[in-house]
């Protein structure tokens, strides 16, 4: 484990079984359809990947990037479109991909600005749901875990940049 993290939350093994169930009702749900996930960067990356290899539909996938955190552990309240989809995905059956759900600023932004896109059907999808701390009321249609109101990092999950190439998802041992 890494000195900075005080306690690993999800193994790579919990964290990759959950992903398989997840893929199995993504499957279900859509079968016969194509879709499109569109991943919220960068915290997203590892969670998209091993989440498109569970399925089994003809599937594309692109990239958003909306930021806020910056060099906090606290969310400024304000999001930014740094990047924006580059797939056609009018009238496509889109799936929004989040590595976290906190406040719901950051995948609030994300589907109004997809919707303004004239998507298809519109969900969305997060490996972490941290329901304690909305400030906006949305609830993913998918999530792999709820997590109470700890700093985590590692899978994706960064403090300053750092942490995100641990393979398991622990809490970072001092508050910073
Ligand atoms: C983090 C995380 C989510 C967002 C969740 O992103 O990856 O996208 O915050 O927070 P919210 O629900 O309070 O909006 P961040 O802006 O830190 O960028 P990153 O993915 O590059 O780390």
């Amino acid at each position: 484990m890494h000195t900075d993290v005080k306690e690993i939350l999800f193994t790579s093994e919990q964290i990759k079984g959950r992903i398989q169930e997840l893929g199995r009702q993504i499957n279900a749900d859509y079968r016969g359809k194509m879709l499109v996930l569109v991943g919220i960067l960068n915290g997203v990356k590892p969670f998209l990947n091993d989440l498109l290899s569970t399925l089994n539909l003809p599937v594309s996938h692109d990239l958003i990037e909306l930021s806020s955190y910056g060099q906090s552990t606290v969310s400024s309240g304000t999001v930014h479109v740094l990047k924006d989809v580059a797939l056609d995905i009018s009238g496509k059956d889109v799936l929004l991909v989040e590595d976290i759900v906190d406040t719901g600023l950051t995948l609030h932004t994300a589907i109004e600005h997809l919707r303004s896109r004239k998507t298809g059907s519109l969900k969305t999808c997060a490996l972490l749901n941290k329901q304690t701390r909305r400030s906006v009321a949305i609830t993913p249609d998918y999530y792999g875990f709820t997590i109470p109101d700890l700093f985590v990092v590692g899978y994706g999950l960064d403090y300053a940049e750092n942490y995100r190439e641990l393979p398991y998802i622990g809490v970072l041992k001092i508050n910073k």
